[in-house]
């Protein structure tokens, strides 16, 4: 048993680490992962007791209005960072390194990194890919910078690969051998998005570092969901991997339509709102 308090209910007055998540491994402790891009959502989440957050590239089709999140950069995930960090004390805030700040080298993906951590303040990055970006990960290691991994469907590639399941049938070795290698070039964790509940299982048992699930089952050791697809504030029905725990779009609806309403029917602002 770890001499460190639980991720949940401990008493602590320090950021979680990547050391806490590995504990939490080792104790079969689950833990939850959420995006935040935001100072208001960041303390919410804190509050709630999120022990990691992700300032994911997910910014792109959630905050930025572009369709994918390959056109998101470095220079508008960095404010988001800041704000994150800014607005917390306790969880671990991950910045993700955008499409073409990483892939051309690790000297590049080492550059990206250090903006992260130095100008946005976020206690470790993550990137996308497994064998092929191991160097990457092995230099920002070596260099200080806590890496957790992604691997499965990696959404900076769907031009290539489409946004589809990954590691069915004869892939199952391949992503297996990505994500062993994610783990040896010094990662401290890998998310594995889409993929199959019981290939997940077992890449959680083969790995010593913690898995993170996205739509990979209940068999990794902990699991991180987009907020705006967890709280209901994205449009449309929900991925089948998502689980929507409030509707906030709703919510959001139909308040501004009452202020609409209020507004238009002389109803706001009454003498309570106003100045003598
Ligand atoms: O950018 C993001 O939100 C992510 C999660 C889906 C893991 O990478």
């Amino acid at each position: 048993m770890s001499e460190l308090p639980a991720l949940y209910g401990g008493v602590t007055n320090r950021r979680v680490r990547p050391s806490d998540l590995q504990r939490a491994k080792e104790r079969g402790e689950r833990w939850a992962m959420l995006t935040s891009y935001d100072m208001l959502t960041a303390g919410i989440f804190e509050s709630a007791g999120m022990p990691v957050l992700l300032v994911g590239d997910s910014a792109g089709n959630n905050v930025l209005g572009y369709p994918t999140t390959v056109p998101v950069t470095v220079d508008e995930l960095l404010p988001m960072v800041r704000a994150v960090v800014r607005s917390t004390s306790r969880p671990l805030v991950v910045a993700d390194l955008p499409f073409g700040s990483y892939q051309a080298s690790p000297e590049q993906a080492l550059a990206t990194a250090v903006r992260f951590l130095k100008e946005g303040g976020a206690h470790a990055v993550k990137l996308e890919g497994g064998a092929r970006v191991a160097p990457q990960i092995e230099l920002l290691v070596s260099a200080g910078a806590p890496v957790m991994g992604h691997v499965g469907l990696t959404p900076q590639s769907e031009l290539v690969m489409g946004l589809r399941v990954q590691g069915r049938g004869d892939a199952a070795d391949a992503l297996l051998a990505d994500a062993l290698e994610v783990q040896a070039a010094g990662a401290f964790a890998v998310v594995l998005e889409a993929v199959p509940a019981q290939l997940a299982e077992r890449v959680t048992k083969e790995l010593d570092i913690p898995t993170i699930g996205i739509g990979a089952g209940a068999g990794c050791d902990a699991q991180v969901l987009v907020w705006t697809d967890m709280a209901g504030l994205t449009p449309g029905a929900p991925l089948t991997f998502v689980k929507r725990y409030a509707d906030l779009r709703g919510i959001l609806i139909a308040a501004t339509q009452e202020y609409v309403d209020d507004v238009r029917e002389g109803r706001f602002p009454t003498a309570e709102h106003s100045f003598d």
